[in-house]
């Protein structure tokens, strides 16, 4: 598939979207939520696709925000539309993606960008990288889920602090307030999510996937997680890569998982 905004490239499973404006430092506009939307999809399709990092490209920006030149306009409906839209494509799409997503900021992660780093089952930052949710200064608040999810990795006290503030925190900052998983050196982030992501490819991905499952089951209202957990449990023991894994355990070799 060939797409404007966003770059993608496949090795040893991994696949790895760069969002590519650069020179609008990857502000998300409508075209790239969808093009982004469609390179997940494929991906989670790929069999040969096990886990995916998405960066952004250039040195300054993972992605600076929503496009602002896009919505200044907009009324309350389109508004009402942006951030509904944007979410069912792009941001809770990726939370429930089945196949693990590395976020890789390698440098400002703002609004937008912040919000999808957010969505992303992990995130790495080089020790460039600024976050915040600046929306408040410009009189929205951020409407791609920040507001639920900031405050789920970060606590109320301090994503209220950076929502009411709109300031930017370091990379630093990030990893002490457990909003990051890792900061690394800029020449090292992809090194680092490349770790990451090659150890998660060794295990089986019908249990990540029930895992990614379980785990996003406790953020979902009226929906009891540790229930969720007894019925994905319980569909293990009929899947291809239960009876792989255990048997490799008691034949003592590494496990060869096909996601069965
Ligand atoms: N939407 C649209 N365009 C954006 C953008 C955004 N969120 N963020 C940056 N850009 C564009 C700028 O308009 C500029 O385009 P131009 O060269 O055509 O004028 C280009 O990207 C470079 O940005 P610039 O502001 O010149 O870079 P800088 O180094 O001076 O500042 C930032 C970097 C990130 C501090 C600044 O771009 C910024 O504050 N961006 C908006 C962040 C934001 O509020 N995001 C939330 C949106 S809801």
């Amino acid at each position: 598939m060939s797409y404007e905004n966003i770059l993608t490239a496949t090795e040893n499973g991994i696949q790895t979207i760069t969002i590519n404006r650069p020179d609008k430092l990857n502000a998300l506009n409508k075209q790239t939520i969808g093009e982004l939307n469609q390179a997940f999809a494929a991906a989670e399709t790929d069999s040969q696709v096990r886990v995916i990092i998405v960066t952004g490209s250039g040195q300054k920006a993972f992605v600076a925000g929503a496009d602002i030149a896009e919505f200044v306009n907009f009324s309350v409906e389109q508004g009402t539309a942006l951030s509904a839209d944007g979410q069912a494509k792009l941001f809770d799409f990726v939370q429930n993606l089945s196949k693990p997503v590395i976020g890789a900021m390698n440098g400002f992660a703002l609004g937008g960008g912040l919000e999808l780093a957010l969505s992303c089952h992990i995130r790495v930052a080089s020790n460039n990288a600024k976050m915040g949710l600046p929306e408040v200064s410009l009189g929205v608040i951020p409407g791609y889920g920040g507001t639920q999810r900031l405050a789920q990795l970060v606590g109320r006290g301090k994503a209220l602090e950076m929502i009411m503030t709109a300031d930017m925190i370091t990379a630093e900052d990030a990893l002490h307030w457990g909003l990051i998983n890792y900061c690394t050196t800029p020449e090292t982030l992809m090194t680092k999510c490349i770790e990451l992501a090659t150890k998660i490819i060794t295990r089986s991905p019908s249990a990540i996937a029930s895992a990614i499952r379980c785990v996003n089951a406790n953020y979902k209202d009226g929906v009891n997680g540790f229930e969720v957990e007894i019925a994905e449990f319980g569909k293990n023991f009929g899947t291809a890569d239960f009876k792989e894994g255990t048997t490799a355990f008691l034949e003592k070799r590494k496990p060869n998982f096909t996601g069965k």
